[in-house]
């Protein structure tokens, strides 16, 4: 079954058209990485999900009903902006009044258990406002655990995180989808961390989705290419741009040669040409790449 199946949505704020025949999937059990740039309709998408934005148009069904059902509505668990949190009081009296709210029976056993989750079970005491931004990310994501949801809706929960942050997340959400069987859709512009957890993708443009993939779609769809370092780099370069149709520098200041060309074959090419090679590698384009390439055609397209 589908944790999420949406068909033609569309939602205008005035003169705006924010979503615009929106269709998206997202099988039970994905972590759904949620791309694209500012302003593409990602959050507005998620609070129509979660019911706080009511749509012009279309049809949200979650796990086969209608997404105002209200056994449906009691099983989403939602990270939208910052937790609400008093910030005078401690984690674990934010994590009371959250499960009171929730009517949460057995609140003291249900809340230890999410905050070891969230790896926070030595932090209850601390006061909400003296939690780190990570943390506070993380209170809000056990918060979101506390009614037992089968779906976690988080818009961008790992903005600003420190690569330790980044690392507690990343064990978090794969726990939340095998321990706690739940599904979870996340949007984040921090495409690297995002591949290393996801396992479906949906990129939006303008309010429609313009690609959905699963991870192992998106790796079979990547190019591969040699990435290669030498000395007399304009040399290589004019020398490999005489051979192959594709080559160019990367960030990183290596050369990059994205026909199919074996390693052997350049390394005697530049070798005949007096040029040592002293780094080779055979690599695959990731995530980041294929989304700016994807981005840029459409900017082509539309030019
Ligand atoms: N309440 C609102 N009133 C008017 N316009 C809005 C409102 N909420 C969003 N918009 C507009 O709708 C469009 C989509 O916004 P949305 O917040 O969904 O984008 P986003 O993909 O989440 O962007 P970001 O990556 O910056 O978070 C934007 O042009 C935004 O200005
Ligand atoms: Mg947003």
């Amino acid at each position: 079954m589908n944790a999420i199946e949406i068909r033609d949505l569309s939602k205008q704020f005035g003169s705006k058209q924010a979503v615009n025949n929106l269709n998206m999937t997202v099988p039970e059990g994905a972590i759904y990485g949620f791309i694209g740039e500012n302003g593409s309709g990602k959050s507005t998408t998620e609070k129509m999900i979660c019911g706080l934005l009511v749509p012009n148009d279309g049809s949200i069904r979650l796990f086969g009903k209608d997404y105002r059902d209200d056994t449906t509505r009691s099983k989403i668990g939602v990270l939208i902006e910052a937790p609400g949190c008093f910030p005078n009081l401690s984690v674990w009296n934010n994590m009371m009044i959250q499960a009171a709210n929730l009517d949460i029976k057995n609140p003291e056993r249900e809340i230890a258990k999410v905050l070891k989750t969230v790896r926070m079970e030595g932090a209850a005491s601390n006061k909400f406002k003296n939690c780190s931004l990570g943390m506070k990310q993380r209170i809000g994501i056990a918060m979101a655990l506390l009614g037992r949801p089968r779906l976690l809706v988080l818009d961008e929960p790992i903005n600003g995180l420190d690569a330790d942050g980044m690392r507690i997340m990343r064990e978090v959400l794969t726990d939340v989808t095998q321990k706690h069987d739940c599904t979870v859709l996340i949007s984040s512009h921090i495409l690297g961390e995002l591949e290393k957890i996801a396992t479906h993708y949906g990129i939006i443009r303008g309010g429609r989705m313009i690609a959905q993939m699963t991870a192992k779609q998106l790796e079979d769809s990547c190019r591969t290419y040699i990435a290669l370092r030498v000395k007399e780099k304009d040399k290589a370069r004019r020398l490999l741009t005489s051979a192959y149709a594709q080559v160019k520098e990367d960030e990183s200041d290596a050369i990059r040669v994205y026909d199919d060309a074996m390693p052997e074959e350049i390394v005697s090419l530049l070798y005949d040409n007096s040029v040592i090679v002293s780094e080779i590698k055979k690599a695959k384009v990731g995530l980041e790449e294929y989304y700016t390439d994807l981005m840029a055609e459409r900017e082509e397209r539309r030019a």
